[in-house]
């Protein structure tokens, strides 16, 4: 498949209703990061439902350890070009921390400017019930927002890492409390994180909006991966990623590839040449 056909039937552009839409057909929404113009298109060709420009752009693309230094200069010129790149798939794009914890004000300040520069379709923002006001006052303005609940990276100083969420009863009563919330204050999707598989069955009864698992079972609505862990970009996946190629090796081996025939001088040959 070319990347210029899409093999998916279904919406010519996916907008905000079409989530609601395939979740009342139990139609299932697929969804990959992307943080460039390149992989959005091939994602889009490959019939992605949904692509998110993650704050996990500082880890995968950066070099950071972890989310928290990433800034909206950071997320605007990649939500741009993967908003440029993308004819079909809804795109929504994070906003990084510190940019809209300190109240519905500031999150409408933020994502009034990522609106007016990138052409993204939502924002998606962690939290709950703390962040139902932020999520209240963007849809009121007409942006969509993309709730994010379960383990969220943002937060995981406080966390303690990358740990499962929603285990014991108390957790799995604030998760179903902030999974409501959420949905009260105008969310369209709220995405699972590391959350046990009958937790997030429980979340997706209760919810009429989306929801989008990752390491949170098979019965969400959707399935989000970052897309350099689902392509195997590099020799660590988390557990619940599945690795659909080894593409870091494959690169590796072309790149391999180059440096010797550049160094032996087979490349360029005659084809790869101008003659007068
Ligand atoms: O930033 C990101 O990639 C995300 C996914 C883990 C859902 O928020």
């Amino acid at each position: 498949m070319s990347a210029h056909t899409s093999p998916t039937p279904g919406p010519k552009r996916v907008r905000v209703h079409h989530l609601a839409e395939a979740k009342a057909r139990g139609e299932k929404l697929a969804m990959l990061t992307a943080y460039d113009a390149v992989t959005a298109a091939i994602f889009d060709a490959a019939g992605m439902d949904i692509l998110l420009v993650g704050d996990s752009i500082g880890n995968v693309m950066h070099g950071h350890p972890t989310t928290i230094p990433v800034t909206v200069d950071d997320m605007i010129p990649a939500a741009r070009a993967v908003a440029r790149a993308t004819k079909r798939a809804f795109v929504v794009i994070d906003l990084p921390f510190g940019s809209y914890e300190a109240g519905p004000q500031q999150a409408l300040e933020t994502s009034v400017r990522i609106f007016k520069e990138t052409g993204a379709d939502a924002v998606k923002l962690e939290g709950g019930v703390r962040s139902a006001p932020q999520i209240r006052a963007l849809t009121d303005a007409g942006i969509p927002v993309v709730a994010h609940l379960g383990y969220t990276p943002q937060s995981e100083n406080l966390l303690g890492g990358p740990r499962v969420q929603g285990r014991g009863d108390a957790a799995v009563e604030q998760l179903a409390a902030d999974a409501q919330a959420v949905e009260e204050a105008g969310a369209v999707a709220v995405v699972l994180e590391m959350v046990p598989t009958d937790v997030a069955a429980r979340i997706t009864e209760i919810v009429r909006i989306p929801t989008i698992g990752i390491g949170a079972g098979p019965h969400c609505d959707g399935q989000v991966l970052v897309w350099t862990d689902m392509a195997g970009m590099t020799g660590w996946s988390p557990r619940f990623a599945r690795r659909y190629a080894e593409l870091g090796a494959a690169l590796q081996q072309a790149a391999e590839d180059y440096v010797t025939e550049v160094k032996d001088s087979s490349f360029p040959d005659e084809e790869h040449s101008f003659n007068k």
